[in-house]
């Protein structure tokens, strides 16, 4: 049977360090009756942490007021929500991911390719690329700048993912565009949810966030897509076509691959 989803990218303008609010904006974002929600990276914190102890004391474990605020939601709606937090295990901080199910049941993804200053306070990512079953169907995450190393979706579609679920903070122009081709080359859909507004919290450093959250397919077609200021919902609604990797005839995008080949 065909599967069929409704899915929503959200994007947020969040206040740095006010994560209560944060949470309440960003829920409120998201509309009734979707499959599956996703919130941007970092959603309730802020991003830019001026040194480790901001970030220590913003940080949550999958217990923490976040976590129980998406499984809340989750719950109450039936959507399963995907969002970005920093993630407290011990002594190390990672950029992390959650997949929040409305039964409550929680998975984690921690990000593997940091972003410049990210490099002095996050833990790198050590749970690799995983999928998980959700929203009656195989689902991955990665975050933000993970999109430029095209090892990390191909990594989730070989697992198995038909919807990668990418939490982001974008301040590069070019990644909702880049996200088709992650999509064409590894036939899944892909949800890019990004922040908007500007943080400037360290002298010199100014961060503009540049939006375009994206629904996107795997034939080049964006589905939905937000401009580079609102907030709000890119919704589409669609059957998951198009995931199978038998491109003609002759053609199978994994029994094609000559790994032999390659030197990577
Ligand atoms: C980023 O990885 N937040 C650019």
């Amino acid at each position: 049977m065909m599967t069929r989803l409704k899915v929503a990218s959200i994007q947020t303008s969040p206040v740095f360090g006010d994560v209560s609010r944060n949470i309440d904006t960003a829920l409120a974002l998201i509309p009734d009756g979707l499959d599956l929600a996703v919130l941007p990276e970092l959603f309730a914190s802020g991003y830019q942490f001026r040194d480790r102890d901001e970030l220590a004391n913003l940080a949550e474990d999958l217990d923490g007021p976040t976590c129980t605020r998406l499984r809340t939601h989750a719950s109450d709606s039936g959507t399963t929500i995907v969002a970005g937090l920093p993630e407290r295990d011990g002594d190390r901080i990672f950029n992390s991911s959650v997949l929040v199910r409305p039964d409550g049941s929680t998975e984690l993804y921690r990000k593997v390719h940091l972003f410049w200053d990210e490099k002095l306070i996050f833990a790198p990512g050590d749970l690799g690329f995983q999928v998980f079953e959700a929203c009656g169907t195989t689902v991955g995450m990665m975050v933000c700048f993970d999109w430029v190393f095209p090892e990390a979706a191909r990594s989730l579609a070989l697992a198995g993912a038909k919807v990668i679920c990418h939490p982001s903070n974008l301040v590069l122009t070019y990644c909702p565009d880049a996200m088709t081709t992650r999509c064409i080359e590894n036939r899944v859909y892909a949800l890019t949810s990004n922040r908007v507004g500007v943080e400037e919290r360290i002298e010199g450093s100014r961060l503009e966030f540049t939006g375009m959250s994206q629904v996107c397919g795997p034939l080049n077609n964006i589905l939905a897509r937000l401009d580079g200021e609102e907030t709000g919902a890119a919704v589409a609604e669609f059957d998951l076509v198009d995931t199978d990797k038998r491109l003609t005839p002759r053609n199978d995008l994994w029994d094609d691959r000559r790994p032999d080949q390659y030197s990577l």
